[in-house]
């Protein structure tokens, strides 16, 4: 009589344990993945701001006159405010080329880093 009701709470014991178990995994994994996901409007003015200003930090780090174009692609990752991905047309001399920047943003303490620059690619 007594077993099936054991075998029951060891069960949903088993379930739980697992399911608070798969939790912690679930967001280890989005990390590991990044958790990037696809900007859908790159003409938004905080997107075309950011890539302003991944070309603006650019020029005054390696004395380089890039002009901005536009942003044609990009990538978002929330974390402590969030991670821009962006393919950028800029402009040097003529000839307008694609560039990749990362850039950091925390906008409720007005900060703004440009982690890295590639390109053109
Ligand atoms: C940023 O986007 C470019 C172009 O899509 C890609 O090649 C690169 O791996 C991305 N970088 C990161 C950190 O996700």
């Amino acid at each position: 009589m007594n077993h099936p009701s054991k075998m029951h709470n060891h069960f949903i014991i088993t379930f739980l344990i697992m399911f608070f178990l798969y939790k912690p995994s679930a967001a280890l994994r989005d990390g590991l993945h990044g958790g990037w996901k696809p900007i859908p409007d790159v003409t938004d003015p905080t997107v075309v701001s950011i890539g302003e200003f991944a070309i603006d930090e650019h020029n005054k780090e390696s004395h380089d006159s890039l002009k901005f174009s536009n942003v044609i692609k990009g990538e978002e990752q929330v974390v402590q405010g969030t991670n821009y991905n962006l393919t950028i047309t800029a402009a040097y001399g003529g000839a307008e080329k694609n560039y990749v920047a990362l850039v950091w943003d925390i906008p409720w303490q007005k900060f703004r880093k440009l982690v890295s620059f590639n390109g053109p690619v």
